[in-house]
């Protein structure tokens, strides 16, 4: 008998059943019945509607997402009986069309089979949308997963915003890739409201953050190709990934642009060259119609999602350090209280890359 399996698989049918206010004739039951599952086959199965709760718990108990007021519209796609590379690559196209939505985005999942007797699906993208990295240009955040997919045979361009191709791999079967399809090539380039030059910067960045490397664990079964998604808070974009100096490290073209002496720190030109980018993000990602939100807005947003949390009985973990923004920190309510950093479950936990 798999004891901990079961303990956690009794854990999170009791919450579910509580949560989802269903008789506790009906909750004793299916106990019995993943007992005895797991009794003779050491694992169980989830129906869907467990998948569901369990994926939407995964996001409320994500401590450093500060989006997470909406956990309860996550979309969930069961993928569970995709079998090959290709049957994988349709389900992530499916996933990608819908999240976008022409620009209104909607947050989703999509769960393939957990790791068991069958062969382990991996997909060895950190996110579905992401730019390659080399020695001079792209995203240095991606160069070691660039590298193995010029191995496998996959050639950039060797521009700043090459889409990395999709890899997947199934069991110790040689990984697979495909381009990113086009309807799911989805961007936006980056212009300022009032700075007409900085479109001369050439910066864009991708609609949609699907991260697709992470483990989901439920109830004690781990499934570890589950890509998900939400939208964009504007600082993850203009001042982490673009302004990073081990990232795209574009504060001093932006400076330029904007014609800042930066000669001394003094001068504050790094927060002046911070808050313009981030008001480009903001104003284009807004101009083409694809959702994204500022980063008080979300902090309001957490805010009523810790209030629901208290109206519901329970008390909102958090990562403190995460929580607050790149941006302007103490000019939100996050800043100013703590935050218990329980991680519960299920969850959502970093795993080992199927690579090198
Ligand atoms: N910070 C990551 C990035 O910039 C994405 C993490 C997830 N973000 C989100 N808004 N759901 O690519």
């Amino acid at each position: 008998m798999n004891k901990t399996r079961w303990q956690k698989a009794k854990k999170f049918i009791i919450d579910f059943y509580q949560e989802t206010i269903r008789p506790g004739e009906e909750a004793r039951a299916r106990l019995e019945q993943v007992y005895r599952e797991i009794e003779e086959s050491g694992t169980y199965t989830h129906t869907f509607e467990e998948l569901e709760y369990g994926a939407k718990l995964a996001w409320r108990n994500s401590n450093r997402c500060i989006g997470r007021l909406f956990w309860q519209t996550l979309q969930v796609f069961d993928e569970r009986t995709a079998e090959t590379a290709l049957d994988v690559f349709s389900a992530l196209e499916r996933h990608v069309v819908f999240a976008y939505n022409d620009g209104k985005i909607r947050p989703a999942i999509t769960i393939f089979r957990p790791d068991q007797q069958e062969q382990k699906i991996r997909i060895w993208n950190h996110q579905l949308l992401r730019y390659a990295g080399y020695e001079h240009a792209g995203d240095p955040h991606s160069r070691t997963l660039t590298e193995k997919c010029e191995t496998l045979g996959w050639r950039g361009k060797g521009s700043d915003f090459d889409l990395l191709p999709w890899v997947v791999q199934i069991g110790s079967n040689p990984p697979v890739w495909q381009d990113v399809p086009k309807k799911c090539r989805v961007e936006v380039d980056l212009v300022h409201p009032d700075i007409l030059a900085f479109k001369e910067l050439e910066l864009k960045w991708y609609a949609v953050p699907v991260i697709s490397d992470m483990r989901l664990e439920i109830g004690g079964i781990d499934y570890q190709a589950a890509p998900f998604n939400g939208w964009y808070m504007g600082t993850e974009i203009g001042a982490r990934n673009l302004a990073d100096e081990n990232r795209y490290n574009r504060l001093p073209a932006v400076a330029d642009v904007i014609g800042l002496d930066t000669q001394y720190a003094s001068s504050l030109w790094k927060d002046r060259a911070l808050v313009e980018l981030n008001v480009a993000v903001l104003y284009s990602f807004k101009q083409s119609g694809v959702t994204i939100v500022d980063h008080h807005t979300a902090a309001r947003q957490h805010r009523i999602f810790e209030q629901n949390e208290e109206a519901a009985g329970r008390r909102a973990t958090g990562d403190w350090t995460w929580l607050i923004p790149p941006v302007s920190p103490a000019a939100t309510h996050i800043f100013h209280r703590t935050y218990n950093n329980t991680i519960l479950s299920p969850n959502f936990f970093y795993q080992a890359a199927p690579y090198q």
